[in-house]
């Protein structure tokens, strides 16, 4: 058999043969059925793509039926548990795990590359009190753009490299500075004697005066966590990343639109969502009179659950579950996680979840890691954007040398009025 698809136009009678590969047809083949000299072609309409490859990548692979996730083929599993954060920031980047001595030299580059510009502090000291951190950092990476000539070199492989280094290193300095303004607390600079996940712990947490040193259980458990959350192929904020870079546009102002998606509390706003979702039930027994709300289907979501990929068990929220007993046991055990146990027990039996294939996704648990670690709700999202940093990078740089791309543009359908001629105000 033929890897083609025999199309037959049914307004014509004509019969088309377009190629198959990879398990897709090229859009742009549907164009050649037409129905006569003035018909543009064939066009497929797919809201939200949610049938449509925009890309051809070979960083995530992702099987949502069998909740599978590998970053360069690397099950995420054995990742998280014998990986750093800036290993797999490395493995997304290059394609391969690093040796020794380049994993020593990586994570020196990104530590020297840990303090912006003295302006991107002035900025954040610039917001309001109670601004959201997750703005001031988009605000702050798209600041981080003027602070660079090198950064509009998108054509320079070595330059997109040295700008790749430095988004890495710079937005967890930003993050914690955002966080430090809103709660009114002194910046704290990185420590190049910490790691990366040991620096966002003292420059969130550190007490002026005191030295910090960050608990190595928390530790471990935060890096797990950004080993996680580093890249999941083409979702929201990585399609944003890809299409504001199809552009040309540097590195940092494609990140700040990335990092706008991300805060979406369908996305990575999520996390921050369930918390608060968590907090307004409040106890176990409110927990079926919120599940009845949700299945009333009146808009009230179960957030932390449902996935546009996996129709199975995220396999990253198995691994956050297993890491949150771990931080559990220094911290003490978050009461809400009684309550989060007890929805994701109704919602894996009651038909309304399972007949929509509505498991815990990354964000359902990872929110109570995070509230046990000290950090406040509003954080929540910008620590989902700390490690992503690596994987929307990855596919910028793969977007970057794939010939097959160019700007984003896509079509529409047109449903607006006919061609009419303009009245003028008097007439009107
Ligand atoms: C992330 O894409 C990625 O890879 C994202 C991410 C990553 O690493 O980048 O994995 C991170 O964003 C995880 C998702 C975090 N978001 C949430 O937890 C918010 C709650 N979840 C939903 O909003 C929803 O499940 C989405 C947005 C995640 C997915 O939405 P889809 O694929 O568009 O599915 P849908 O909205 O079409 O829902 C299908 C049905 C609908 O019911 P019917 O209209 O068929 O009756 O399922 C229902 C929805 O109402 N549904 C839910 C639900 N999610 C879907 N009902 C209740 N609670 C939910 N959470």
């Amino acid at each position: 058999m033929a890897d083609t698809l025999t199309i037959t136009d049914n307004r014509t009678g004509r019969t088309y043969e377009l190629p198959v590969q990879d398990g897709a047809i090229r859009a742009i083949d549907l164009r050649q059925i037409t129905t006569g000299a003035d018909d543009f072609g064939l066009m497929t309409y797919d809201p939200a793509f949610t049938n449509t490859a925009s890309c051809r990548s070979a960083i995530t692979r992702i099987d949502g039926d069998r909740g599978i996730l590998e970053y360069r083929g690397y099950p995420i599993e054995q990742v998280a548990e014998h990986g750093t954060y800036l290993e797999t920031a490395f493995l997304l980047l290059s394609g391969r795990l690093p040796t020794p001595v380049e994993l020593s030299e990586w994570n020196r580059a990104v530590a020297v590359r840990a303090v912006p510009h003295e302006s991107a502090k002035r900025l954040m000291e610039s917001f309001r009190h109670d601004a959201h951190p997750m703005s001031m950092l988009v605000a702050g990476v798209a600041a981080l753009s003027t602070l660079d000539p090198d950064a509009r070199q998108v054509r320079d492989a070595a330059a997109r490299r040295r700008q790749a280094l430095r988004l890495i290193g710079s937005v967890p300095t930003l993050a914690s500075w955002a966080f430090r303004h809103v709660t009114g607390q002194a910046y704290v600079y990185p420590d190049q004697d910490l790691s990366f996940a040991g620096n966002v712990l003292a420059m969130i947490f550190s007490v002026p005066g005191a030295r910090f040193q960050p608990h190595p259980v928390l530790e471990r458990a935060l890096d797990v966590l950004f080993v996680l959350h580093a890249d999941h192929e083409q979702n929201c904020s990585t399609s944003t990343m890809r299409g504001i870079g199809s552009s040309e546009a540097d590195a940092c102002s494609a990140m700040a639109g990335a990092i706008a998606a991300l805060y979406g509390p369908l996305h990575g706003g999520a996390n921050e969502q369930v918390v608060r979702m968590l907090q307004e039930i409040g106890s176990v027994r409110n927990v079926p009179a919120f599940i009845r709300e949700v299945k009333a289907g009146e808009g009230r979501k179960l957030m932390g659950f449902g996935h546009r990929v996996y129709k199975s068990y995220d396999p990253r929220a198995r691994i956050v579950k297993r890491t949150a007993d771990m931080v559990f046991e220094v911290t003490g055990r978050d009461p809400l996680l009684d309550v989060a146990l007890e929805l994701e027990r109704i919602a894996l039996e009651d038909d309304y979840f399972v007949s929509r294939r509505l498991y815990p996704n990354v964000d359902f648990y990872s929110g109570l890691i995070y509230r046990a670690m000290g950090f406040p709700v509003q954080m929540f999202p910008v620590l989902f954007a700390i490690p992503r940093t690596s994987g929307w990078l990855a596919q910028w740089e793969e977007m970057a040398g794939d010939p097959d791309q160019k700007i984003a543009r896509p079509r529409q359908i047109y449903t607006g009025a006919a061609r009419r001629d303009y009245v003028p105000i008097d007439r009107r």
